[in-house]
């Protein structure tokens, strides 16, 4: 993602890995579309395009409230999106220059949240471990580094020898088509592997822990993210696995007492039902396609944020730090 001038530039991850093809975004509503339709994923990137859907909504003068609410409205679960455009909204200075600043300040925030993560979370690691992860959680997620992946990332450049488990995560295949690109791009050994294979591959003790990235912390630790998620964190549990989650400060919803509140995102039917455009199911068939669960804080062992590793009974105020 890079800011232009007047207009966004942004990797259509839809594409990826078969082509690099970008988009280039010039009002605020294809901002938004971009994120609904998922050519940006990851919840903090989301948060970092919708502030600059914020700067071309300011550029082209439009109501600071019309921008901010239809940004938000584009995906519910990853409270980044509305981190980040309230952030711009409590500016209380619409002008274009100040928008456009205060974005480029919540994206390089966001490079130096993931570093500082990588290094906590990487000692959490010991050197030959098998690291298992769901969804892409790296660069392509983030302003750059990433979060779970970071943390992989960084502890591979520590030479500790570390091998990933990554899950497909399907519908949408976010481990096979994203996470083993970023993987291979870094030459970090990994094996993708269907979601079913993680309980098998735990219990003949070739996960030593699980690693995954958040879209929403409430502030007892329950944490959306990606479906599929959840199964993995039971599994580690039952089989004395730990299980790591990783994010920002701009992940936490204070505000949410538990996670049985976080909105959770459906979408399309046609997601599961297809593949590659191909109808795979009979047709007209029936579809729940929710793109996110919720992990209950007690089957978390520690989560990773860019000021510390916070271990249970966890209890966030309005920061991590509280
Ligand atoms: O639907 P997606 O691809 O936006 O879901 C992404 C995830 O669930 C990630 O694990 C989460 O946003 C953390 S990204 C650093």
């Amino acid at each position: 993602m890079a800011w232009q001038g007047d207009r966004l530039s942004m990797l259509d991850q839809r594409s990826l890995p078969q082509a690099e093809e970008y988009l280039e975004l010039r009002s605020y509503a294809q901002v938004a579309d971009a994120i609904r339709g998922m050519a940006v994923r990851g919840a903090p990137a989301i948060g970092v395009a919708a502030a600059y859907g914020m700067a071309l909504g300011a550029l082209a003068g439009h109501p600071i409230d019309e921008v901010a609410d239809r940004l938000v409205a584009a995906r519910p679960t990853a409270v980044n999106l509305e981190w980040a455009v309230e952030r711009i909204r409590s500016l209380g200075d619409w002008r274009f220059e100040s928008v456009l600043a205060e974005a480029e300040a919540i994206e390089r925030e966001d490079i130096a949240m993931n570093e500082a993560m990588g290094k906590l979370g990487a000692e959490l690691i010991e050197p030959g471990s098998n690291v298992m992860t769901i969804c892409n959680t790296g660069s392509l997620a983030t302003a750059g580094h990433g979060t779970a992946l970071g943390i992989i990332r960084t502890a591979h450049k520590q030479g500790k020898r570390i091998h990933v488990w990554s899950c497909e995560t399907r519908p949408r295949q976010q481990g096979l088509r994203l996470t083993a690109f970023e993987l291979m791009k870094e030459g970090i050994p990994f094996h993708s592997i269907a979601d079913s294979a993680a309980a098998s591959l735990m219990r003949s003790g070739q996960v030593n822990c699980v690693i995954v990235g958040a879209d929403r912390i409430a502030s007892n630790g329950d944490t959306a993210n990606k479906i599929g998620t959840y199964s993995l964190a039971v599994l580690a549990r039952y089989h004395g696995v730990p299980f790591y989650v990783a994010a920002p400060s701009s992940t936490l919803d204070a505000q949410m007492p538990s996670g049985e509140s976080i909105p959770i995102e459906e979408r399309d039917g046609s997601e599961l039902a297809t593949v590659d455009g191909h109808p795979v199911g009979p047709e007209g068939c029936p579809v729940f396609n929710p793109a996110f669960d919720v992990t209950p804080g007690n089957l978390i062992s520690a989560i990773v944020t860019e000021g510390a590793v916070h271990r249970q009974p966890f209890s966030f105020g309005t920061s991590f730090a509280d």
